[in-house]
C-alpha cells in the first residue's frame, strides 16, 4: 500500500483523471477521501467533512451502514459474479421483484445495471425496439430539455441538454430534439406562472406536432432537474406531459438518477408529482453507493413488446456484463430495506422541512438567495444580486463555487456552481446534523460576502 505522501503526491496522482475536472489544480490540492460514517467523511489527512450531498446524490443510508456492508459479505462467501447471460441470480430476481412492487402504476418490468447512463441509454432502446415491435417502426425521436443531464455515454449524452457538458462530444447521435427547460425564476418564454398556463409543457404538444408524432418515440426528463439549480417544476408540469405524451402516444421517461429513491420526499419523485411514467430510471441511492448499481424499469405494455415464444426473436436485444450482478443486487436489497424499514423517507422529508426553514432564514440574513427550491431532502439556493430583476451575479464572481470552498474547508461538502448551490444530504440525517450544517454553510456564506463587499 502507498504511504499517504506518495497517494499524495502530484507525480503519483497525474495518473489519474478524474470526473469533470481540471487534473492540474486538482493535483495541486487534492481531496482524497479516506473513511465514512454515518453523515461524516474522512479525507487522508484526518479532517472530518458533514456529506452534504450523500456523496453525489448517492448515499441515502449514510456511510458505513453494516446491515448493508454485512449481506455484501455474506453474499461475497456464497457467489460473486453470476454470468447476466446464462441465467440470473436469486438476489436479482428479489430486487427485480420488490422494485415492481415498489413502483407505481403497471411499471412492473426491471432491467438490473450498474449506471445510470446505463439506465437513461437502456430507456431509449428499448423505446426504439419496443416501436419497432408494436407496429409504429417509424417513432425513433428523442425529447429531452436543455440544461437536462442524463448521463455521460453517448446516448445519454445526446439526450443532455447542458452545452458544456456537449460541446466537447459534438456531433453527438441524431435523432434527439431539445426544448427549453423548466424554470418559472428565469422563464425561458418570459412568462409568469400561474398565468403562462404552464405554457413550457404545451409547447412540448407543438414540438411533437413538428416534429412528427409518428417519429417521437419518448420524452425524457428529470422530474426535478439538477443542472440549474434544482429546478422544481410547477405541479401541473407532469401531469400535463403526461396528458400530451398519451394523445400523441408518445413514451414518457423519467429519470429520477437525483430524485428517486426517497430524495424528494417520497420513494420515487413520481409519486411526488402523481405521475406514472412508462420508463423510470433509477441509480445512485438505488444501493446507496455501497456497489454500482442501476435500474429501468418499465410498463407492462413495453414488456409486452418483448415478450413471446422464443422462435419470434423478441426479446430486448440487450446486454451488461455486470448486469443484476448478485453484490450489486445485495446491496441494493439491503439499502432499500434499510429505507423502508427505518422510514427513511419519511426521516428525509421531515429533516428537509428543517433544512429548508434555515435556508429561508438565511434568505433573510443575507438578503442574496434569488429562490430556494426543493422537495424532500433536496434542497437547492440560487443566488441572485438583484431580487426584484433576478439578475445573477456576474459569473466571473463564481459566488457559488466560492461559498462551497469556504463550506468545504469548514468542513461541509456541498454542490456548488458559480450560481447557485445545492445540498441533499442522506436520508439518515437528524435535525442536530441539519443544523450543524447549515451553521458551516451560514459561517461561509458570511466569510464570502465580507471577500467581496
Ligand atoms: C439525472 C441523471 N441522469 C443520469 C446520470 C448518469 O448516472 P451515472 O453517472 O451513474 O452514469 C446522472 C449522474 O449524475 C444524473 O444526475
Amino acid at each position: 500500500m502507498l504511504d499517504k505522501a506518495t497517494i499524495k503526491n502530484p507525480d503519483t496522482l497525474r495518473h489519474s483523471v478524474l470526473d469533470f475536472r481540471q487534473m492540474s489544480a486538482f493535483v495541486e490540492n487534492p481531496l482524497i477521501f479516506e473513511r465514512g460514517e454515518g453523515v461524516f467523511v474522512w479525507d487522508i489527512d484526518g479532517n472530518r467533512y458533514y456529506d452534504g450531498l450523500s456523496g453525489v446524490f448517492v448515499v441515502a443510508v449514510g456511510h458505513q451502514n453494516q446491515r448493508v456492508i454485512g449481506a455484501i459479505k455474506e453474499q461475497m462467501d456464497r457467489i460473486s459474479f453470476s454470468p447476466p447471460l446464462h441465467g440470473t441470480n436469486r438476489h436479482a430476481v428479489e430486487l427485480a421483484a420488490l422494485l415492481a412492487e415498489l413502483a407505481p402504476g403497471d411499471l412492473n418490468a426491471v432491467k438490473l445495471l450498474s449506471s445510470g447512463s446505463e439506465a437513461t441509454e437502456i430507456a431509449m432502446k428499448a423505446a426504439r425496439q419496443f416501436w419497432k415491435q408494436s407496429g409504429k417502426p417509424t417513432k425513433y425521436k428523442f425529447i429531452s430539455r436543455y440544461y437536462g443531464y442524463h448521463g455521460s455515454t453517448l446516448g445519454a449524452m445526446s439526450a443532455t441538454g447542458t452545452p458544456s457538458r456537449r460541446a466537447p462530444f459534438e456531433p453527438l447521435a441524431a435523432g434527439y430534439v431539445h426544448v427549453p427547460t423548466v424554470h418559472c425564476y428565469h422563464c425561458p418564454y418570459q412568462k409568469t406562472y400561474p398565468e403562462c398556463g404552464v405554457f413550457c409543457a404545451e409547447y412540448l404538444r407543438q414540438v411533437i406536432e413538428l416534429e412528427g408524432a409518428d417519429t417521437v418515440a419518448a420524452v425524457i426528463v428529470e422530474p426535478i432537474g439538477n443542472t440549474g439549480g434544482i429546478l422544481v417544476p410547477p405541479d401541473e408540469y407532469l401531469p400535463k406531459l403526461r396528458q400530451i405524451c398519451d394523445d400523441y402516444d408518445v413514451l414518457l421517461i423519467f429519470d429520477e438518477m437525483i430524485c428517486g429513491m426517497g430524495r424528494s420526499g417520497d420513494m420515487f419523485s413520481a409519486l411526488t408529482f402523481g405521475v406514472t411514467p412508462d420508463m423510470l430510471c433509477l441509480g445512485k441511492g438505488l444501493s446507496s453507493g455501497y456497489a454500482p448499481l442501476a435500474a429501468t424499469i418499465w410498463s407492462d405494455r413495453i414488456q409486452q413488446a418483448f415478450w413471446g415464444p422464443e422462435e419470434d426473436g423478441v426479446e430486448f436485444g440487450d446486454g451488461h456484463t455486470f448486469s443484476g450482478n448478485p453484490i450489486a443486487s445485495v446491496a441494493g436489497l439491503a439499502s432499500i430495506r434499510e429505507i423502508l424499514e427505518r422510514d427513511l423517507v419519511a426521516n428525509g422529508r421531515a429533516v428537509g422541512q428543517v433544512l429548508a426553514s434555515r435556508l429561508h432564514a438565511m434568505a433573510d440574513t443575507f438578503g442574496i438567495f434569488g429562490e430556494i427550491r426543493g422537495k424532500g431532502l433536496l434542497w437547492g439556493v440560487e443566488l441572485a444580486q438583484n431580487l426584484e430583476t433576478h439578475e445573477p451575479f456576474p459569473a466571473a464572481l463564481k459566488l457559488g463555487k466560492r461559498i462551497g470552498a469556504e463550506a468545504q474547508k469548514r468542513g461541509l461538502i456541498m454542490r456548488h456552481d458559480p450560481g447557485w448551490f445545492a445540498l441533499a444530504p442522506p436520508l439518515i440525517s437528524t435535525e442536530s446534523d441539519i443544523h450543524a450544517m447549515c451553521d458551516i454553510l451560514e459561517d461561509a456564506i458570511a466569510t464570502v460576502l465580507e471577500e467581496i463587499r
